[in-house]
């Protein structure tokens, strides 16, 4: 039972996604009712925005459990490719990623490092990319790293109609990609890289909705096209799936937490000043295979 009365209010943030949760306390355990609005905002806003929160690993991953199961680090899953991901010293819950730039003893603490990172898709190179993910900002730099969220139904909704009808049952090829602001590069041998196909246009189990599923990180090509075609092609897809008037940009303050939906959203980071400290939480939600 929840030990607090809950007085949830949802407020849309003034952006193509995004809603402000209020009169949720993270730290206590919640009731069935404030789950499932919590989950009804997810699917109306695709991004939920918690301010002021001070939450401890347990109580992250107790709250994001209500939303599925937990997903676990792919570094498991995947090789030598991703073991660099499992370095440092805090790092030991197997469904806890730290997101930073901070280094002990030369060693870096967690995922992602600096600068800038390029529109993607949550383990967009996986056979079940996760559903959902959660980030909680532990330490920020003094200006810059931001998470940008852009809405894929609305790019979906966007595209001409003659791309959708060229588009239709196509699948597109997503690479696991180390670098953070450089396309894959397409390899022969893609036995050593992370990668799977998935459906270009994407249909959420829940909401039922259609977005567009590529994203510039990660995706390398899409199957059965020359080429030329395939380049110009992506890049028309990311340009409508990157357009400014589809974007929330999460501009972060201590104690926020936020979550998105990566059926549904591709997410990107602004540059920050590499020698200020960065340190976010991350867990995530296990996805199952794309649809179209
Ligand atoms: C992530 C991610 C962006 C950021 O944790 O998946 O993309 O702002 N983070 O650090
Ligand atoms: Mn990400």
């Amino acid at each position: 039972m929840a030990a607090v009365l809950e007085k949830i209010k949802v407020t849309p943030l003034p952006a193509a996604c995004g809603a402000e949760i209020t009169g949720v306390d993270l730290t206590q355990e919640l009731s069935a009712p404030t789950v499932a609005a919590i989950r009804q905002a997810w699917h109306d806003h695709i991004v939920l925005v918690f301010r002021g929160q001070e939450i401890t690993e347990e109580q992250q991953l107790r709250f994001a459990s209500y939303f599925g199961s937990l997903g676990r680090r792919k570094e498991a899953m995947f090789r030598e490719e991703l073991q660099s991901r499992n370095q440092g010293t805090k790092q030991v819950n197997p469904n806890i990623l730290l997101v930073s730039n901070i280094k002990e003893k030369g060693e870096p603490i967690g995922a992602f490092g600096e600068g800038e990172m390029w529109f993607h898709i949550d383990s967009g190179y996986a056979e079940k990319p996760y559903n959902y993910t959660f980030l909680y900002a532990l330490e920020l730099p003094s200006t810059g790293g931001n998470t940008q969220f852009s809405n894929m139904y609305k790019a979906y909704d966007a595209l001409p109609a003659d791309l959708k009808i060229r588009l239709a049952g196509k699948k597109a090829l997503h690479i696991h990609e180390y670098e953070r602001s450089a396309k894959v590069e397409l390899r022969d041998d893609l036995s050593k890289s992370a990668h799977f196909f998935h459906p270009v246009f994407s249909t959420h189990a829940e909401t039922g909705r259609k977005s567009l599923f590529v994203d510039r990180l990660m995706t390398a090509r899409i199957e059965g096209l020359p080429k030329e075609e395939n380049e110009s092609l992506l890049e028309q897809l990311y340009e409508i799936g990157e357009r400014p008037e589809f974007i929330y940009e999460h501009k972060w303050q201590l104690g926020d937490f936020v979550m998105w939906d990566n059926r549904c959203a591709i997410h990107a980071r602004t540059w920050f000043p590499p020698e200020e400290r960065r340190l976010l939480r991350r867990c995530a939600i296990e996805g199952a295979p794309i649809h179209e």
